[in-house]
């Protein structure tokens, strides 16, 4: 049996999203643009799935463009914007340690003439709400930063920096695709006007994400083609992964909302926290409480974090060196370096993130083979342990 600790790459798709799907995957199949019963069926379900997720994050439906993923609505996110928003200011502003998908697209704009800030993190993960106002320009036309990091789990103060945004009147994106199954979203009170969600990290399907854009703020659509989606996304839509991420995104909500689940969440991870950073050279990454309830992540020395994963996988333990999206990537992470790591030490990252199956006795067996495949690939090195156990990595007090 294997033990699933990978939860921040991917979830498994929920017996109940799955089962709100296969009526649209089966007898709705219409397409919701056509006039007759079947094109209706569909646009019933397509506009149930967008009221519902305009509910939980205190949208208005019309507010929702369903994308095909995370990185979709942070492309468009970006891109939509800026090209919008090209006449007025060329300036964006952002973070070193977002996700790739705003990352790749601010770099793309760059190439296209736009001047992008890449604001940096403190050894914790957190950007300063500060450096953010300090950042922006009466040519700065967007900020993006995301609420919750993929690789360290770090939670960004998003409500700080939107109040700043709302006063200098510069549209805010956040890329909330990790923070959604957790954090209760109020794009009112966080003062967002653009934030993208992804169905497959919150127990939905693949290839399903939503895009929230507030009422008023110009974008051009990155597809061009029908008028679907009030003409910011042309393309038939994809009616049954709507349905499935508004099933999901419902139940992860209620959880969150509980406060039960986020709590059994936190005492698992901080129970893997404190058994693997028992051993000398393991150092915990990331801010020590404002992290997500899942993510437990670190460096430890004397290994290569993919020799790792790969030893864990053996013994049926999957976890990853940090985001799916740079597994097989010789470089050091981009996350952990803006976070003052050295890339020698960064090589060593380890990223074990929770989810609703895991139980306690999941927690004792990574730890005991953790330690055990760590000792094995220090001696193959010749690399014992070292002496002393480095200071934690976060600034804040360590486990
Ligand atoms: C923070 C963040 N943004 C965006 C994405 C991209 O989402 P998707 O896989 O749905 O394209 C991911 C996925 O790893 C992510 O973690």
């Amino acid at each position: 049996m294997s033990i699933y600790l990978d939860h921040a790459s991917t979830t498994p798709l929920r017996r109940e999203a799955l089962e709100a799907m296969l009526p649209y995957l089966s007898e709705h199949w219409g397409n919701p643009s056509s006039i007759h019963r079947s094109g209706r069926r569909a646009r019933q379900g397509l506009d149930e799935a967008r009221e519902t997720v305009a509910t939980l994050i205190r949208a208005k439906p019309r507010e929702i463009v369903f994308t095909s993923g995370g990185t979709e609505s942070d492309n468009l996110a970006l891109s939509g914007v800026a090209w919008a928003a090209s006449a007025r200011g060329r300036h964006i502003v952002t973070t070193a340690i977002e996700h790739k998908a705003v990352l790749q697209e601010s770099a793309l704009l760059g190439r296209h003439g736009f001047e992008v800030t890449y604001l940096p993190v403190n050894r914790d993960g957190l950007v300063d709400p500060e450096a953010v106002a300090a950042a922006i320009t009466d040519r700065t036309i967007l900020v993006s930063v995301m609420a919750a990091n993929n690789e360290v789990g770090t939670i960004q103060p998003i409500a700080e920096i939107g109040s700043i945004c709302r006063s200098r009147r510069v549209p805010f994106h956040v890329d909330a695709v990790q923070a959604a199954p957790f954090l209760p979203i109020d794009v009112n009170a966080w003062q967002v006007d653009l934030l993208s969600i992804s169905g497959h990290k919150l127990y939905g399907p693949k290839g399903i994400g939503a895009l929230f854009v507030r009422q008023g703020t110009s974008m051009v659509p990155l597809l061009q083609g029908g008028a679907q989606e009030r003409q910011r996304r042309a393309g038939t839509e994809n009616v049954a992964g709507a349905v499935g991420l508004a099933a999901a995104y419902t139940l992860a909500a209620e959880e969150t909302t509980h406060a039960a689940e986020t709590d059994r969440l936190i005492g698992l991870r901080e129970a893997l926290l404190q058994g693997l950073v028992a051993t000398p050279g393991v150092a915990r990454t990331g801010h020590a409480t404002l992290r997500l309830p899942n993510s437990a992540s670190m460096v430890i020395e004397g290994i290569e974090g993919g020799d790792l994963v790969a030893a864990l996988d053996l013994e049926g333990i999957e976890t990853s060196t940090g985001s799916a999206c740079t597994t097989g990537s010789v470089e050091p992470s981009h996350v952990l370096l803006a976070m003052g790591i050295e890339a020698e030490r960064a090589r060593g990252s380890l990223r074990l993130t929770l989810g609703r199956e895991n139980t306690a006795a999941d927690v004792a067996t990574t730890i005991e083979a953790v330690t055990r495949c760590v000792a094995r690939l220090r001696a193959a090195v010749g690399k014992g342990e070292p002496a002393q156990a480095p200071a934690a990595m976060s600034g804040a007090p360590s486990v």
